[in-house]
Parts: C-alpha cells; structure tokens; sequence
C-alpha cells in the first residue's frame, strides 16, 4: 500500500479507506462541508425568485437550477460523510455557526436582474474554483466536483442569458441589468477569499495538492473572462481603476473592500441572520420527513434479514 506522501507525489488520488493525516482530514471536513452548506443556502436568494419569475419558460429553468443546487449538496455532503462526520453533525455545526458558507449567499435578491447576475457572475466564479477542485487530491471530492461543473455551466449560461435579454431589452430593463451587476460584481470578487498573503490554509492545502491555484490567481481568470463579457452586454463594471495592462496581458483592478468581506464572513453581512433562521425553521418544520425516511430503511432492513 503506498503512503499518503506517496499518493500525493504520484498525483493519484486519496480514497476514503487511505490513511490521511488528521490535519488533511480536517481541512477536507472544513472546506466540503463548507462548501456544501454553500449550496444548499445558495437555494435561498434564488428560490424566492421561483415564484415571481417572469415566464413559465423562467420558471421551470430556474427551478430546475434551484434543484440542482441541492443536488450539489447531497453530493458533497455525502464526500464528507467519507471522511468520518455525519449529516447531522454537519447540520448541527452550521446552524451553531461553527461552520460556515460562501459569504455571497449573505446579499439579497431584490430584482429579477439578480437572478440573471447570480448564475452569470456567482455560478462563473463557482466553475472557475471547481474546475481547479475537480483535479483535488481527495478523490470523492474531485469525482463530485466533475458532474457539479457541467451543471453549473448550464447555470452561468443561463444567468448570461437572462442578463443578455435585458441588456437587449427597454432602457428600464438595461438599467435592471446595470445595477445587478453593480451589487454583485464585488461581493463574487470576494467568493475567492482573501488576498494570498492573508490566506491561512494556502499554503498547507497546496502542498496537500487539495487547492491547486491561488486564490488571486482564480479571482483574476475570473476577472478577465468575465469584463469581455459586461462589455459584450454593454454594461460597466462598477470598477474606476479597471484596466488592461499590455505587459501582464491581464486586468487590473481597484482595491477590494475587505472590512466588508471580514464583516460578512463574521456573520454581520446583509442577510446572514436570515439564512441561518430560515434553514434551521426548514430544518424543525421537516423533521417528520427525515423520521419517516428513517423508520422506512428501517423496515426495509428488518424485512431483508
Ligand atoms: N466566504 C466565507 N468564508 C470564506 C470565503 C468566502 N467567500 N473565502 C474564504 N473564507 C474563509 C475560509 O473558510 C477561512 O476561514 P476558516 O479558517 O474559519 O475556515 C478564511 O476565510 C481564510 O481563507 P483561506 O483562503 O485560508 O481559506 P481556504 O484555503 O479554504 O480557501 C476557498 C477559501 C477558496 C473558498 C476554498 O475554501 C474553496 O475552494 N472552497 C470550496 C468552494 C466553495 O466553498 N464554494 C462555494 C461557492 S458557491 C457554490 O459553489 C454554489 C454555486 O451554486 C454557485
């Protein structure tokens, strides 16, 4: 049996039934689960769109969207349970707000322009994180990574869509579109994390090979495939300083607001009391629905012994 250090030098993955140091455990427990709360709080500013979208055609895609994201989840709650913790810890830890979730699920959704920069600015800087976390050290994580990528493709071009639309709409419309992304630029900026020399898990989660690029490093391939597309739309990005600089062959950018980062990520954000109330209400009003499941398998494994 190779070592840990040997599976991680071949590049090859690391199974559940490996051994692992506890402290690569623990990162992986933190970051998934992270991740997963992610998803399914993400359902939040979203779903309490599904009743107002504009059109049937609206509706069932962003149902569908909405339904997807539960399904990421599942899925990564599922790569945590590999790791030794269950569910119900995990629901127990983020409802006490011992784990946390992406700090953009924190803004509210106040127009039907929202929708559309969501799945194209949130779910775009989602796939440029996962594409890296599907070639992760930990194979569960990296398998689910690659099915939660092409879902979300089909999320971000949705969003384009929606934004393209009422970019080609009235000048109301185009305004919508405007100030959506106006709210939302900066706050996807912050989804990758503070600066490199202000990350604390950089370093240890790279040699792990569980990160494989920087978090400035993401936030600024997202930044340059994203303003060709505000300027395809016709619409700003809310940044005076944005530039494109010949001898980097990138953008450059103006500074990031990160008293307003820390503020959000320390539970302080626009909404962050809200999310956490209505997932625990969720939580307590369906809890007839995990005992019935529950007493089914159950019974079902009674019948088959
Ligand atoms: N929101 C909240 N907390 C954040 C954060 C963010 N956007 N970015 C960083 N942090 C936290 C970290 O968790 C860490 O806190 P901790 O020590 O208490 O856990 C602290 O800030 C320092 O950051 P680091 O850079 O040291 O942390 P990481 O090495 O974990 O890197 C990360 C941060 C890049 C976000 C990494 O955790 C990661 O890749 N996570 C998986 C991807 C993920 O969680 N995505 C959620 C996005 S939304 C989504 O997928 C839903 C889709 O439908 C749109």
């Amino acid at each position: 049996m190779p070592s840990f250090d040997e599976i991680i030098a071949a590049d090859h993955k690391v199974e559940p039934r490996d051994e692992m140091p506890e402290a690569y455990r623990h990162t992986l427990i933190r970051q998934i689960a992270q991740h997963a709360h992610s998803e399914i709080i993400g359902m939040q500013p979203e779903g309490t769109w599904i009743t107002r979208a504009p059109t049937l055609k609206r509706k069932a895609i962003l149902m569908a969207k909405v339904q997807d994201e539960a399904g990421h989840g599942l899925y990564l709650y599922s790569a945590v349970e590999t790791l030794g913790v269950s569910r119900n810890e995990l629901m127990e830890r983020l409802h006490a707000g011992r784990q946390k979730y992406s700090s953009i699920f924190n803004y509210p959704t106040l127009t039907w322009g929202d929708i559309g920069a969501i799945g194209w600015l949130v779910d775009g800087a989602a796939i440029t994180n996962q594409l890296m976390l599907a070639r992760c050290s930990y194979g569960p994580y990296a398998r689910a990574m690659v099915k939660i990528c092409k879902e979300e493709s089909f999320h971000q071009r949705q969003g384009f869509e929606i934004m393209l639309t009422l970019a080609n709409g009235t000048a109301e419309q185009r305004a919508m579109a405007q100030d959506s992304l106006d709210r939302w630029w900066w706050p996807s900026l912050m989804m990758f994390g503070p600066h490199d020399a202000e990350s604390t898990h950089s370093e240890q989660s790279t040699a792990w090979k569980i990160k494989r690029v920087s978090n400035d490093r993401l936030r600024q391939e997202f930044v340059d495939m994203t303003v060709p597309q505000a300027e395809f739309l016709g619409l700003t990005v809310p940044d005076p300083e944005l530039r494109w600089n010949e001898q980097t062959n990138h953008y450059d950018t103006g500074p990031i607001d990160w008293d307003e980062f820390w503020a959000v990520v320390k539970g302080n954000g626009p909404l962050n009391r809200e999310r956490i109330a209505h997932k625990v209400a969720v939580w307590e009003e369906n809890a007839w629905v995990r005992a019935a499941a529950e007493a089914h398998a159950a019974k079902h494994m009674g019948a088959r012994d």
